[in-house]
């Protein structure tokens, strides 16, 4: 069913329940997001992609990857209110991850020079959760996940040990927005987390490890370079 929506001003019509990033990137209308693919389920955890949503006078700040399309709804992406939290969003990511090259970027680019917070840490990890999702839904694996709460909340493989499930096709460290993930082997620089990714299964494949002649393996490569650079900052 298609229902119509006013964006900026502009009117269009889409299909009930879609995205309004979606909407708005149909409208030529760029919305800043750390935690969205669009080959991914949303997960609407960075708050960076934040809209100002309008039914009759009363309005709400929603997350526009995981806010559904509705007849008659008013959007605003860039008013005062949108912007003013955005900008308070990316002080906290910046408070969190001050050393993350993409994040401080980002925070140039959206204003953000001063973090008006106390330095929260020297993390990499902004908990976007993009490399649980490809890892479960690009994958097909589900090697690591969320683990602990509150500060203590990370990615890891179970129990921090050696996953016997993962490939270790890479996808996670590809997708990463901020080059936190490492494969072992390969340590970045002070501040980075590396993660045991485990050994490759390498009795596995019917092409004798000739990835060049495969396919598959290039299908995958494809579709790896279309999600870099969708989510690289
Ligand atoms: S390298 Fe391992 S953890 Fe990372 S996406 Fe591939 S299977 Fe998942
Ligand atoms: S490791 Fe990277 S992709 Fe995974 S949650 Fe953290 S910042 Fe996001
Ligand atoms: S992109 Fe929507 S919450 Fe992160």
């Amino acid at each position: 069913m298609m229902v119509t929506l006013t964006i900026d001003g502009q009117i269009i019509h889409v299909e009930r329940h879609t995205p309004i990033i979606e909407a708005a990137k149909q409208l030529g209308i760029s919305i800043p997001t750390l935690c969205h693919h669009e080959g991914l389920q949303p997960f609407g955890s960075c708050r960076l992609c934040i809209v100002e949503a309008f039914r009759g006078n009363r309005s709400k700040l929603v997350t526009s990857c995981n806010y559904p399309a509705e007849e008659g709804l008013t959007v605003l992406t860039a008013s005062d209110r949108v912007l003013e939290t955005r900008k308070m969003v990316m002080e906290l990511l910046l408070a969190r991850c001050p050393d993350v090259p993409g994040i401080r970027r980002l925070a140039e680019k959206m204003g953000v020079e001063a973090v008006g917070f106390k330095k929260k840490g020297d993390q990499w990890c902004i908990l976007c959760g993009l490399c649980v999702r490809a890892c479960e839904q690009m994958v097909g694996v589900s090697a690591i996940s969320f683990a602990s709460r509150g500060i203590e909340r990370e990615v890891k493989t179970p129990f921090g040990m050696e996953s016997d499930v993962c490939i270790g096709c890479g996808t996670c460290t590809y997708i990463c927005p901020t080059g936190c993930i490492e494969m072992t082997g390969d340590p970045g620089p002070p501040g980075h987390r590396v993660m045991d990714m485990g050994d490759l299964a390498l009795g596995s494949c019917s092409n004798n490890h000739d990835c060049e002649t495969c396919d598959i393996d290039q299908g995958f490569l494809d579709k790896m370079k279309r999600a870099i650079e969708s989510v690289r900052l």
